[in-house]
């Protein structure tokens, strides 16, 4: 079989861009990252890609003047990469329905939170100030709803009283980088997809539909 060509999107540090290529040269997952975009330039993400010798692209949005037309650029240059699929890893733009309509069934994102809870940002101050005793991260497929895909997996953190939002959040991101290599390696084997079941999309492992949290051992 031919090893799978995923392109990941990031916006910053690329901490799981890191896990990604590193599970990808540990062959923990079938594939190869062929390229990296970010919409900002000088992020420490694009660094890392350099490191590999993966090939990247800074598509800056101040460079377009809509929305639509950004989109338009992104999705000309994930084709170009010839991309099976496309990862989003702190990427940190809305999409339009055009651009995940294009990607749909091979569009993963991941989420620092347990959705459906904090969707979009500061979700680790969120669910501290709501007083949460349980936190933790979704790995999604990536639909036109925001951070509202069907959920692949999902991994749990304690919250503790004496948490700040950046304690929380290096716990979480400890989990992401478990996960999310995972969750690709599932995709590149070919377990897992996307499925229409009753006018709802949702997620399918080993072809097993997946409930709202997504796979869970429990
Ligand atoms: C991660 O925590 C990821 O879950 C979050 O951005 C961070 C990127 O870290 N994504 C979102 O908030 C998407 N809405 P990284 O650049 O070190 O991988």
């Amino acid at each position: 079989m031919m090893s799978k060509r995923i392109v990941v999107l990031i916006s910053g540090n690329g901490s799981n861009l890191q896990a990604i290529i590193d599970a990808c040269e540990a062959k923990q997952i079938a594939g190869d990252v062929v390229g990296v975009i970010s919409n900002k330039a000088d992020v420490y993400g694009l660094e890392r890609a350099a490191n590999h010798n993966i090939e990247s692209a800074v598509i800056s949005h101040r460079d377009f003047e809509s929305r639509e037309a950004y989109d338009v650029e992104l999705a000309h240059a994930i084709d170009k990469f010839e991309a099976d699929l496309v990862v989003l890893a702190g990427f940190m733009r809305i999409l339009t329905p055009q651009f995940t309509e294009k990607f749909a069934g091979r569009m993963l994102n991941i989420h620092p939170s347990l959705l459906p809870k904090y969707q979009g940002l500061n979700t680790h101050q969120r669910a501290i100030d709501a007083g949460d005793t349980e936190h933790g991260v979704s790995v999604h497929f990536v639909t036109a709803e925001l951070d509202g895909g069907p959920v692949v997996l999902q991994a749990k953190v304690p919250v503790f009283p004496e948490d700040s939002a950046d304690d929380l959040a290096s716990r979480v991101h400890e989990q992401e980088h478990r996960i999310y290599p995972l969750v690709v390696n599932w995709f590149v084997d070919g377990r897992l997809s996307v499925a229409d079941h009753n006018g709802q999309q949702v997620a399918v492992l080993d072809n097993n539909i997946l409930g709202s949290a997504g796979y869970s051992p429990e």
